[in-house]
This record gives C-alpha cells, sequence and structure tokens, in this order.
C-alpha cells in the first residue's frame, strides 16, 4: 500500500537509522577506557559463554573513491597500510582476549568497509585464522564480508569460504552507466555476474546486494533495467538503501547535486524499486532489507526473531558485539564505544597499551529500556510502551503520535503501538517519537539523513 504524496512530503525529515539507541551523535561521552573493560569483563561473563560474540572488523581502504559514499574509508594504492593495519588489529582482539575470562564463543564475524578485497587473500587467511586461534565457534555461527564487485576474485572467496565465511554482501548500488558514471563506480554486469556465480559455484548459501535509490539521473526507466538485471542473478538478500546526501561530510557528493531526483521522484522511485522486488518475490524484512521467502532473515521476521545493530537487520542474538578497527563500535549491552577514525592514530593506540576509543556511552536503565522500544517497533512492528517511557513523552511527541495514527501508519491500543505496512516507510519517525535522548538534545541540532 502507497503512502500517499502529501502525507511522505510531511513526514519526509530528518531522523536517525537506529543501528543503536541512543544514537551516535547523543552518546554521552561518559566513559573511559578502564571502566570500557570492566563492562566488557562483566558482559562477557553474563553473555559470553550462552549467545557467543560478534565480531566487526573494519577494513577502510578503497582503490578509488566512489563520489556518492557515506562510509568511513581511506582512498590509497599504497601496499605499505596493509601490513600495520593487520598487526593492529590483531593488537587489538588481543586486549580483549586478555578481558575476556574464558575461551571466546565467536557467533559472528563481518568484514566490512571500505573495501576488505583491497586486502589479498593471503592477508585475510592471516587475520582470520590469527583472530580463531584458540576461540570457539558456535554451531550456528555466520561469518560474512562486504566485497566489491571489481576487485572479489575467486581466490578471496575460496580463502574465505575455506574459513567458514559463506555469506557475501557485494555492493551493486545500480547498474546503469550514466548513474555509474555520475557517482564513479563503473562496474559492468559481467562482473557483478562472475562474482555471484563464484560464489556460488563454492558454496556461499547466502549472497546480498546493495541497491540505492535516489541516485543522479536515475528515473524509473533505469531502474526497471537495473532490476531486472538483478532479477537474473537473484541474490538472497537485497538491500535497498534511500541515498543519504550529506555534502558536509561527504563534499564530493556535491559533483553530481544538480543531477539528483527531486523528493517526490525519489520517492517514485523507493515504490517503484519496492513493488519490483515484491513482484520478484522478495519479502520485505524490515526497513530497506528484502529477502528471500525462504532466507533465515525472512524465517527470522516471521518468528518475531529479528536484531538489529550497527550491521543492520540480523538473526544473531548476540549482546556482544566487539568492533576491530578504525571508526569500528563495539556494543556490550551495558555500553557502545566507538574507535579512532583517523587509521594512523588508531593504529598507535592499539599498538600501545591501550584501547583506540574515541567516544563511548554507558548505558543508563531508562536507555536500556527505549532502545527495547525502538528495537521492537523496527524489528517486529509492535511494541509495548512501559510507564518510564510513556511519561516522559513531550506533549509534542504524544500529538504526533495521535497524528500519525489519524494518517493510519500506527495503531494505539492501551501501551501498545502497531505500526501498519504504509507506516513502515516512515519507522525512523516513528521510532524517533520514543527518543528521549533527541527531544532532550533539540537544541544540539544533530544531523540525520532524511527518512525518504
Ligand atoms: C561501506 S559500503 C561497502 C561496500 C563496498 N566497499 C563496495 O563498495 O562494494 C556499504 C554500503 O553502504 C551503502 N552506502 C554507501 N554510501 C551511501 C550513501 N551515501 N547513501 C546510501 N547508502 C550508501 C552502499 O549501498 C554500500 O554498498
Ligand atoms: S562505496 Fe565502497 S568502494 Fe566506494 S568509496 Fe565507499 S567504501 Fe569504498
Amino acid at each position: 500500500m502507497q503512502l500517499p504524496a502529501e502525507l511522505l512530503k510531511k513526514y519526509n525529515s530528518q531522523a536517525p537509522r537506529y543501528t543503536s539507541y541512543p544514537t551516535v551523535p547523543l552518546w554521552e561521552n561518559n566513559l573511559d577506557t578502564s571502566e570500557w573493560s570492566e563492562l566488557v569483563k562483566k558482559a562477557f561473563q553474563e553473555f559470553g559463554s550462552e549467545e557467543g560474540i560478534s565480531i566487526y572488523i573494519h577494513l577502510p581502504f578503497c582503490e578509488s573513491l566512489c563520489t556518492y559514499c557515506g562510509c568511513n574509508k581511506r582512498i590509497t594504492k599504497n601496499n605499505g597500510v596493509k601490513d600495520p593495519y593487520i598487526q593492529a588489529l590483531l593488537a587489538e582482539w588481543n586486549k580483549y582476549k586478555l578481558i575476556f575470562t574464558g575461551k571466546p564463543k565467536i557467533a559472528g564475524i563481518h568484514l566490512g568497509g571500505g573495501t576488505p578485497t583491497f586486502f589479498e587473500p593471503f592477508y585475510l587467511q592471516h587475520l582470520i585464522s590469527s583472530l580463531l586461534d584458540g576461540a570457539e565457534i558456535t554451531t550456528n555461527a555466520e561469518f560474512s564480508f562486504e566485497g566489491h564487485p571489481n576487485n572479489t576474485t575467486f581466490e578471496h572467496l575460496k580463502t574465505l569460504h575455506d574459513l567458514g565465511f559463506d555469506r557475501v554482501s557485494y555492493g551493486i548500488q545500480d547498474f546503469d552507466v550514466r548513474v555509474q558514471t555520475a557517482i564513479h563506480r563503473m562496474q559492468p554486469f559481467e562482473k557483478v555476474k562472475h562474482a555471484t556465480d563464484s560464489a556460488r559455484i563454492l558454496g556461499y548459501t547466502s549472497i546480498n546486494y546493495d541497491l540505492i535509490y535516489g541516485l543522479p539521473h536515475q528515473t524509473v526507466e533505469t531502474m526497471g533495467e537495473t532490476f531486472s538485471k538483478v532479477y537474473q542473478l537473484r541474490p538472497d538478500r537485497i538491500a535497498f538503501y534511500s541515498y543519504a546526501h550529506l555534502t558536509s561530510a561527504f563534499p564530493a557528493q556535491k559533483s553530481f547535486e544538480k543531477f539528483l531526483p527531486s523528493d517526490s521522484e525519489k520517492s517514485d522511485l523507493y515504490e517503484f524499486g519496492r513493488s519490483l522486488l515484491l513482484k520478484m518475490g522478495y519479502v520485505e524484512v524490515g526497513m530497506d532489507h528484502f529477502a528471500l521467502p525462504n532466507d533465515p532473515l525472512t524465517l527470522a521476521k516471521n518468528n518475531g526473531d529479528l536484531h538489529r545493530n550497527f550491521m543492520g537487520y540480523t538473526t544473531l542474538p548476540s549482546k556482544i558485539l566487539i568492533g576491530l578497527g578504525a571508526s569500528s563500535i563495539s556494543d556490550i549491552y551495558y555500553a557502545y564505544a566507538q574507535n579512532e577514525k583517523h587509521i594512523s592514530k588508531y593504529e598507535s593506540f592499539v599498538m600501545k597499551d591501550t584501547f583506540a576509543i574515541q567516544k563511548g556511552h554507558f548505558q543508563t536503565k531508562l536507555d536500556i529500556i527505549v532502545r527495547e522500544v525502538i528495537q521492537n517497533l523496527i524489528c517486529r512492528k509492535l511494541a509495548r510502551i512501559p510507564r518510564e517511557v510513556s511519561e516522559r513523552l513531550s506533549d509534542d511527541q504524544l500529538m504526533t503520535l495521535k497524528d500519525m495514527e489519524k494518517d493510519g501508519l500506527l495503531a494505539i491500543n492501551d501501551d501498545e503501538i502497531t505500526v501498519s505496512e504504509p507506516g513502515m516507510k516512515v519507522i525512523r519517525n516513528i521510532c524517533s517519537q520514543f527518543d528521549l535522548r533527541l527531544a532532550e538534545n533539540q537544541s544540539k541540532k544533530v544531523l540525520f539523513s532524511k527518512t525518504i
């Protein structure tokens, strides 16, 4: 069911993506390294043995700049950056191992970027095998990586598959040559097909494509063509992201600004893309995410078992996510921490006797309660609002919720909120009505991308 144009306009405002609560710009930065170590130990003792630990490893280097990109990356062709970075990652992991009070049990590893495949296979082999040395792996562990289709080789796929990786996510964005030229990312269909076929031959069980709507020169016609190419390759999952335009943080985005679709054209692109995905047999799992009906993500959605962390939706329930690498974020249930973004500063911290934490946040009891409300809304479309939260909502927030109910985006039933199908389109705005930290910090004028 489509959201009428006037409602799209009304609710198309800036809102966080809620991969954490509180969102990173609203963290209190009230943690020092020794408190962090204590909390890691506590979380490990409580949750480490049962659910295991998930690890996110940020590999920030890319060979060339895609001008639309909003990720933490460093563009370089210098091979000399590889060795010191891998050493730093392993030094950082060893610091965690010293804190853990037992053998770590690994529930998941995700290599993100930047471009993990910037590193030749033997670097990745050394990194992962050293990391797994002395660790246990849970029976249903998930190992995945982000691969750039242009430089993911058969050897990369094989090396990682031999190490237990069976999920790969390819950044596609769009197949149209004009769009690709504008975003400085030439990526022929044949390369994507080769990378996809190779993964399948090797036994990868889950292939994800990232696609974006709202890019320069995109029209419903170009999008139709892109989706018919996607259909030929039939990935198991598709992330269909809204293009985030934040030129103050990513000035290269200015290069194509005048070719961007208008807000209403962008919304048409989304509706068109979404309807094609549904026709192609994909199920809408949650905000931006689609998967085939028998994919574990769809099954988790159907069973109410979806979770959300810094990497988006996941089936993994682990409460401990350790982020390794420059700019990586860790979530250990009781606290969040983000590493130094500057690569050589990150390296020099972890090669000394300390973590590289640049900012952090200790979760209050109320933060933990609000986080659960937001997780339930975004993952299950249904949340009970505990009194600790409802009694703190401002008149403005309550009025907006009533307004949203009138507009058919949600239903309020005593202390329960149910999000409707059209409501999922503006789920970020719905969640933000319960974001007590955002309401308290209105004056901070934090910048988020627009919902649509
Ligand atoms: C960190 S990138 C890594 C992927 C890999 N480096 C590649 O390019 O193939 C992960 C995904 O973030 C998404 N992304 C990056 N910049 C974005 C932006 N400005 N708006 C929306 N999504 C974006 C893209 O879909 C991209 O595939
Ligand atoms: S989209 Fe991927 S390859 Fe391109 S600059 Fe961003 S992280 Fe690097």
